[in-house]
């Protein structure tokens, strides 16, 4: 199972490599003009697709899996992020779970002792997670400085922090190091772990490897094969300006780094990497517990037709007297 899921995936990586590699002059046209507006295209109704379907589904009550105290008695101690009541308390719910994983945080393990589960802690999925995150962010902000000209002082200023400990020329960037490593644990956990490369499906492991392929080939630029970066800023800025441009002497480098971001825009919308949006859209995330004091009624009730106890009495009032059964109504 994990050579058929995880060669099918390392298949598909090398071939999305091999297509840039090989392609002709007239193919590189192609991928610097008509491909990026492709792939954008793709990336933005997609997600807006989906976030649409999603939105529009009707959430009749709040589905609320807490595991604090509800608003209640005045005297009855409330847990306000566990259980919200209104929006500031979902508001600091949520910002804890985009910015620090908190439900991750909170995640257990268990083992099979004896014959007892024994539950434990185990913090360091939630760790590399948001290493994994984190880093992935900050290297997409500091590519900023190839869309924005003159380049911002605040991307200028988190390049120089991230390059902070100056190892090497160029300097390695503390975040690439970071994404690295988050990348190969959350890899290694799938190959490793029976349970989790049991659940792991091809897809599971391209995300991964797609990923790496982008960091790799990235980093491949900066410290091996340098690119020219003038023209590679010429050549977004070109895009932005709807003016493509094709410049001379780009390094095979940057085509496949820039064709695997291109398959990952394209298939990001499709991909189970749509938790990006789907969490601003997770009911158990996003919903104050207000249960007890709103009584929401779900918008597809159909109309039913009910018979009332009154209705069934004034039907059958006779024959219930006739056996001295209790009436209502005389
Ligand atoms: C998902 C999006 C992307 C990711 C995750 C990514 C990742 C990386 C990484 C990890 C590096 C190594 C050096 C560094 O961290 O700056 C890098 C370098 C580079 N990337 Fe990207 N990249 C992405 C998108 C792009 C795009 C859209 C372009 C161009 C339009 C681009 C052009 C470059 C270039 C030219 C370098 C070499 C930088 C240098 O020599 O300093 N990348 N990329």
């Amino acid at each position: 199972m994990l050579m058929k899921n995880l060669g099918i995936s390392i298949v598909a990586v090398v071939i999305l490599i091999a297509l840039p590699a090989l392609a002709s002059v007239q193919g590189y046209n192609f991928f610097l003009t008509v491909f990026p507006y492709a792939a954008f295209a793709v990336f933005l109704g997609g997600f807006i697709y989906r976030m649409v379907k999603w939105w529009i589904i009707p959430v009749p009550f709040r589905i609320t899996t807490t595991c604090g105290q509800q608003k209640s008695l005045p005297w009855i101690k409330q847990s306000p992020l566990e259980n919200p009541a209104g929006f500031w308390g979902v508001a600091g719910r949520m910002a804890l779970e985009i910015f620090l994983f908190r439900s991750l945080f909170r995640n257990t393990s268990v083992e099979i002792s004896g014959k007892r589960p024994v539950y434990g802690s185990a913090k360091w999925l939630w760790f590399f997670g948001l290493v994994f995150h984190w880093s992935l962010l900050i290297i997409v902000l500091r590519h900023l400085r190839f869309f924005i000209e003159p380049v911002a002082p605040w991307i200028a200023g988190l390049s120089a922090l991230d390059g902070f400990f100056e190892i090497g020329i160029p300097a390695l960037y503390l975040s690439d190091f970071a994404v690295l490593a988050g990348l190969s644990v959350l890899f290694l956990r799938r190959v490793i772990i029976p349970r989790v490369r049991y659940i792991s499906l091809p897809v599971d492991y391209f995300a991964l490897l797609l990923i790496l392929g982008i960091v790799v080939t990235g980093l491949l630029m900066r410290h091996f094969f340098s690119t020219d970066l003038l023209a590679v800023k010429s050549i977004v800025l070109g895009w932005i300006t709807l003016s493509p441009v094709v410049p001379a002497g780009i390094g095979i480098f940057f085509y496949i780094h820039l064709f695997l971001v291109f398959t990952l825009m394209v298939w990001f919308p499709f991909s189970k990497l749509m938790h990006l949006g789907g969490v601003f859209l997770s009911p158990t995330r996003i919903l104050a517990n207000n249960n007890r004091r709103e009584r929401h009624i779900n918008p597809w009730n159909a109309p039913v037709k009910v018979h009332t106890y009154a209705e069934y009495e004034d039907e059958f009032r006779d024959k219930m007297k006739a056996v001295g059964l209790p009436v209502d109504k005389e």
